[in-house]
């Protein structure tokens, strides 16, 4: 049987707070809102004064944006657990954090998580963030520190097992981005940088990911190697995707009749201890025949077109069962 795409939801908790702080808006503040962020975030140019500039703007953000970068967070992080399954972090920091989507996914793909600090220019993203967190389960969340502070290089790099750095790339102007990678990688254990999927936010990936090789740090995923990028720059980019369920608020909100959405997105994540990293990378939604499954894979030789048939046997199986994004081979076939 073919597994079923993965659909990371909100955890309760966080959902039901946030309907309860978008019922404090009408429907069309929440609309035009939506509007105005989506179209600005389109434009994909670094910020020049903080996008999120109201109340309604934070409430609107959370609502329509806040369950899709949860949902690419957690599938990114997930997939790092995988890679470095002894990785137990007990400590996160995550920048440029908005309302807090980051520390909600890794605290629930790492249950090792004792302490989670946010870092943010936004006092009213604070102040939201604070508010939902206080609704979580689990300590790292509902305990959680929230610093208004700037991403500056200049000061103290985040000391911390996990830092995240999720959606902001983009927002910084484009010669500070190098420095910004090289301060949040200085002391910590774990480095993740997510982007959404789109050529720009690939390229923003990739130079930060040369970056990190250059540093030494080694890399986890989604490169299955630390050699030069072989997707062709400017015909194609490295993007994955989760998919999430769309609240009836959210589907309001963007005006769309599925049930659900898929977030794509890029990302490279870092360490400063070897993770188990697999031979390839799939990049593309898997082609499954009757018999056959063709593979489109990023290994240490380049890219590769794998078919994989029922002669295959054990891989074969686990061919049927592959998504975009995953490992491969997969672990079912390696142990
Ligand atoms: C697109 S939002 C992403 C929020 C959150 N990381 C997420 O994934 O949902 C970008 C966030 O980065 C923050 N940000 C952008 N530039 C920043 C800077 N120079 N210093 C601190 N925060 C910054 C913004 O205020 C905003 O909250």
């Amino acid at each position: 049987m073919e597994r079923s795409v993965v659909v990371a939801a909100l955890p309760d908790p966080l959902r039901s707070a946030l309907d309860e702080e978008l019922g404090k808006y009408p429907q069309t503040r929440l609309t035009q809102s939506v509007e105005r962020l989506s179209s600005r975030y389109r434009e994909n140019n670094p910020a020049t004064a903080p996008i999120l500039s109201s109340e309604v703007d934070i409430a609107a953000y959370a609502g329509y944006r806040m369950p899709a970068t949860y949902a690419a967070v957690h599938a990114v992080l997930a997939e790092a657990a995988l890679r470095a399954p002894e990785f137990a972090p007990r400590t996160q920091i995550d920048v440029g954090g908005g309302t807090g989507a980051a520390i909600w996914a890794a605290a629930d793909v790492w249950p090792s998580l004792e302490k989670s600090t946010v870092v943010e220019q936004v006092a009213g993203a604070i102040a939201l963030g604070r508010r939902l967190a206080e609704h979580a389960g689990g300590p790292a969340v509902r305990g959680s520190t929230w610093q208004r502070g700037l991403i500056d290089p200049a000061a103290p790099a985040p000391d911390a097992d996990l830092v995240t750095l999720s959606y902001v790339l983009g927002e910084l102007p484009e010669a500070r981005r190098t420095d910004v990678v090289r301060w949040l990688s200085a002391k910590a254990g774990m480095l993740v940088l997510i982007e959404p999927g789109t050529p720009a936010g690939y390229e923003r990936i990739v130079q930060a990911r040369d970056e990190l090789v250059e540093l030494g740090l080694s890399l986890v995923a989604p490169c299955p190697h630390e050699g030069a990028c072989p997707i062709p720059r400017g015909k194609d980019w490295c993007h994955f995707s989760a998919r999430l369920p769309r609240t009836g608020l959210h589907r309001q909100l963007k005006a769309g009749t599925l049930g659900f959405e898929d977030e794509k997105f890029s990302y490279v994540v870092a360490s400063r201890t070897a993770p188990e990293r697999a031979d390839g990378r799939i990049l593309r939604h898997p082609l499954k025949r009757k018999g056959m499954v063709s593979l489109t894979l990023c290994a240490e030789a380049g890219l590769t077109e794998t078919i994989v048939t029922k002669r295959h046997g054990q891989a074969y199986r686990a061919a049927r069962d592959a998504e975009w994004g995953d490992a491969w081979p997969a672990q079912s076939t390696v142990d």
